[in-house]
């Protein structure tokens, strides 16, 4: 897959993309990442990106041009599709897993990366397919947020991860978010692991896993359980933890006293 980055700031992308998993994504070709500064494509001879907004207000706002001609260019330089352009900006729709198992799917993907106060609107109705937020914050640019597409988007790539960093128990990917879990020692500090995890019955610790990631997602994320495909055995867990009955439960969410006061399930 090829991700083309438009930004003013291409050096902020060095140390991620020379690091871990995504330099050897790169190195082994199942990614490759182009930084484009668009302001080689400012058409005066300051190569100004920016401009005041038309009726006033404070701040500037990035002009189209250079935006056009950075995509037109990229666009003339292949015969393939056009590809989505994915504008970054904290008005767009939120960047979820199943968004970036979507990019993972495209041979190709243009992230634009704004800086300043905002976009002309033209380059929203003309240049982009897609506008994504990473949360409901404001960053002083779209590099960060590009930064998470890419490491979220490159890791789901075939061949990326190993089978021992497999994508598919990630939180988010099933539904629920991921179990607690636990290394050696059995105990430390006088904290010992679950029993269960350290009995080698494989279906009593898939069954754990599995009650305990349900568990965790209804405390710390009750909203994803609205979608969440519940099996009868997963709403009878749900129907004794409503009424108090945490019998099944080895470890205890920190924010368990939290949810049941804020947000009880319905
Ligand atoms: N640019 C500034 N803040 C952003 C956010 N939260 N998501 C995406 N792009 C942004």
């Amino acid at each position: 897959m090829e991700i083309i980055v438009l930004t003013l700031f291409p050096e902020m992308f060095t140390g991620i993309l020379n690091e871990s998993i995504l330099k050897r994504a790169i190195a082994d070709g199942q990614l490759s990442v182009r930084l484009v500064n668009f302001r080689d494509f400012a058409n005066d001879k300051h190569k100004t990106v920016d401009d005041y907004p038309f009726g006033g207000g404070a701040g500037m706002l990035l002009k189209p041009a250079p935006l056009f001609e950075a995509i037109r260019h990229i666009q003339s330089e292949s015969s393939g599709p056009a590809g989505r352009v994915v504008l970054m900006t904290p008005q767009g729709k939120p960047f979820t897993q199943k968004l970036a198992q979507d990019f993972a799917q495209e041979s190709r993907l243009v992230l634009v990366c704004g800086h300043y106060e905002g976009f002309d609107e033209r380059v929203r109705q003309e240049l982009v397919t897609d506008e994504v937020s990473i949360g409901d914050f404001v960053l002083t640019g779209g590099e960060i947020p590009a930064m998470a597409v890419i490491d979220a988007v490159a890791r789901l790539l075939p061949g990326v991860l190993g089978n021992e960093e497999s994508a598919e128990d990630d939180s988010y990917t099933s539904g629920l978010l991921e179990y607690p879990q636990y290394t050696r020692p059995a105990v430390y500090e006088g904290l010992a692991v679950p029993d269960v995890l350290l009995s080698g019955n494989h279906k009593r610790i898939a069954e754990w896993r599995h009650v305990h990631a349900l568990y965790r997602t209804w405390v710390r994320r009750p909203d994803l359980l609205r979608t969440y495909a519940m099996s009868e055995k997963d709403k009878e867990y749900i129907s004794r933890w409503e009424r108090g009955d945490f019998k099944d439960i080895d470890v205890f969410d920190r924010y368990h006293e939290l949810k049941r006061v804020s947000d009880p399930i319905d």
